[in-house]
């Protein structure tokens, strides 16, 4: 996983805790890297979910919850860092609409060897159906980034998940509805 994620990670930590909860943080999982990202550096994804697992047992916060804060987070950074990809860009249906075919279809043009999850596309009127499929069970990170989407677009939108196979936390499927 890329080290941006890592460390907007920490970041959230600091900020949110404090700087002494990060450090309590690396020595409570004990990860291989020490806990010295970068955020052009790659790391495996069993660190991220030891160090969420470790903030559930400093905080008493569910891990799914912390996830998913952590989503709602990261879409605010990576529309601070990234503003070429939200040029033209007016609404959570619209972009999330091209969540696999633009955004990330150009993520993995600047990091090749990012790992990144499969969005299967429905929209409608007011109704947009997102589908998710990844190797890694990060659902939780999904349904964060999607509201955090709708959130930063302001729109008047809910988010359902919906029960969707059997396959807990690597596919999902989350419904955006229109408030009318
Ligand atoms: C400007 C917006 C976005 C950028 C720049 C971006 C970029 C990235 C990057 C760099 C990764 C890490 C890949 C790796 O570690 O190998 C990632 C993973 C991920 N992205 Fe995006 N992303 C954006 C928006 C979104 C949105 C809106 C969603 C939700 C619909 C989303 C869902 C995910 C998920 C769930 C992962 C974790 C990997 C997995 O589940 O397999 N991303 N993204």
């Amino acid at each position: 996983m890329k080290g941006m994620v890592f460390t907007e990670f920490m970041e959230m930590v600091e900020v949110t805790w404090s700087l002494d909860m990060a450090d309590a943080l690396i020595a409570r999982s004990q990860v291989e890297s020490g806990g010295a990202y970068t955020a052009v550096g790659t790391y495996p994804h069993a660190e991220l979910f030891a160090l969420v697992s470790a903030l559930s047992m400093e905080t008493g916060v569910a891990v799914s919850e912390l996830v998913r804060t952590f989503g709602k987070h990261l879409f605010g950074r990576f529309a601070l860092a990234y503003p070429r990809f939200f040029l033209g860009m007016n609404s959570s249906f619209q972009f999330l609409g091209g969540i696999d075919c633009v955004i990330h279809a150009e993520v993995r043009k600047l990091y090749p060897d990012a790992e990144l999850p499969t969005f299967v596309v429905e929209a409608g009127d007011n109704r947009l159906s997102l589908t998710y499929y990844s190797e890694h069970p990060l659902a939780d990170l999904a349904l964060g980034l999607i509201e955090g989407c709708v959130a930063h677009f302001g729109d008047a939108v809910t988010v359902r998940r919906e029960a969707f196979n059997n396959m807990p936390g690597a596919q999902a499927r989350f419904v955006l509805t229109r408030k009318s």
